[in-house]
């Protein structure tokens, strides 16, 4: 079962008695986001005392070598803030080869381009496995709009797959029109920036952040929705049949279809598969999910303060999935396909890859076995993880969608 806002809830309780005791920062941290506040208080004094929490998003995840992404923190894995699937196993990368492969071949194409790419290891557990295969594209595209990232991506193909590095292209800008291939992106559209909003006396208002000289620091405040924004919530309420009730706020994220509009334009023919958590609709803005689902994570503790440790940790919000199949349909693209992770990673070979017990001693047996729970149980990311394929131009029925097919949930 997906998470009902109850369980949502209660994660959220055990968030606010980890946010009592979360890390201190040190010093040369605290300079880097002190630096960082004093560009946001910048843009908030020249936009009258205060900017849309997009806006503040983008900043304090992409302003240009402060911002979280873009800085020289360290991220995923264990001495980073949070944990991916690609780093938690290679088991991940492999089945997405396999994904891959079936795509490419139905489509006659041997392009594969990653969106954020973060440290490069589903990469190189690609095209390790595409090679065993014998499926090796010729060109593996990477779009990452931090330069840092670029170079620990670079590190990663070049200790895992030397022999295959000259196949890797970064690119600084979108491909030209009359791209033939496989768009990936695993925890891509969580990174976007969202807008949040809020329902008061039944009118929409969106939340923006302004500084506190009294309380000497950022805080959110309510502003005039703009129409895109009024538009958005209206779609919502319209699609879910559901009247969002007064002190409810959420957030939305438009960036995610603008995304898909682009890559739109530069596909002619191809899949794009894309990993997140996330919900349709009708579960993301439940009535009773009434403060949204934004997230923040700093050394492996979650919790839900976007204003602290800002360009010092990540923030996130779940990905409205019915929301990326309006925008791809909107966009020309059909949806191949809506299933939990689970479902994915098993009907693309993740039985099959049980090493032999003959071969590999008994802890490689046990990693075996806790990789595997870790990707699929419903408890950890088998199913809050959602995986959803949108295709321009292609007949075929791909792998990964059929044991636990979600799309009446959008
Ligand atoms: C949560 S990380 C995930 C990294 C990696 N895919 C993984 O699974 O470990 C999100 C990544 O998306 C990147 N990102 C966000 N928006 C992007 C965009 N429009 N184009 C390319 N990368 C983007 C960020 O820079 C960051 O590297």
């Amino acid at each position: 079962m997906t998470d009902k806002p109850e369980d949502f809830r209660s994660r959220l309780a055990s968030i606010e008695h980890e946010r009592t005791q979360l890390p201190a920062i040190d010093e040369s941290m605290q300079v880097q986001s002190e630096a960082l506040q004093a560009v946001i208080r910048d843009a908030i004094a020249t936009n009258d005392g205060v900017i849309g929490f997009e806006h503040f998003m983008q900043m304090a995840l992409y302003e240009p070598g402060l911002g979280y992404y873009a800085s020289g923190l360290r991220k995923f894995g264990e001495q980073g803030d949070f944990i991916t699937a690609p780093e938690i196993s290679p088991l991940f990368g492999r089945c997405l080869a396999h994904f891959c492969k079936q795509a490419l071949t139905a489509i006659s194409a041997d392009n594969i381009l990653e969106f954020g790419a973060g440290s490069g290891r589903m990469a190189a557990d690609i095209l390790q496995e595409l090679e065993a295969q014998n499926a090796l594209p010729s060109a593996y595209f990477i779009m990452e709009l931090s330069a840092e990232l670029q170079q620990r991506q670079r590190q990663t193909l070049q200790a895992s797959v030397p022999h295959l590095l000259e196949r890797v292209k970064w690119l600084n800008t979108l491909p030209e029109p009359g791209f033939r291939g496989m768009v990936l992106g695993n925890e891509l559209l969580d990174a976007m920036p969202v807008q949040r909003f809020r329902i008061e006396d039944s009118t929409i208002h969106a939340l923006g952040v302004t500084w506190s000289e009294a309380e000497k620091q950022f805080v959110l405040q309510p502003m005039a929705a703009d129409a895109a924004l009024r538009q958005a919530v209206d779609h919502i309420q319209q699609t879910t049949a559901v009247t969002l009730p007064d002190d409810y706020e959420s957030e939305l994220s438009l960036a995610q279809g603008a995304w898909l509009a682009s890559v739109a334009e530069f596909m002619d023919q191809g899949v794009v598969l894309l990993i997140d958590y996330g919900y349709g609709r009708p579960e993301y803005y439940h009535p009773q999910r009434n403060r949204g689902t934004l997230m923040c994570h700093f050394r492996h503790r979650a919790h839900d303060e976007p204003l602290r440790y800002i360009g010092l940790q990540d923030i996130t919000a779940y990905v409205d999935f019915t929301a990326v199949a309006e925008a791809g349909n909107k966009q020309g693209m059909d949806l191949l396909g809506y299933g939990t992770q689970s479902g994915f990673l098993l009907e693309n070979g993740l039985q099959d890859m049980m090493p032999d017990p003959e071969q590999v001693s008994q802890q490689a047996l046990l990693a075996f076995a806790q990789q595997v729970k870790t990707l699929t149980m419903p408890g950890e990311m088998g199913e809050r993880f959602k995986v959803m394929a949108l295709g321009k131009g292609v007949e075929a029925s791909l792998p990964g969608f059929s044991l636990q097919d979600q799309r009446g949930r959008l």
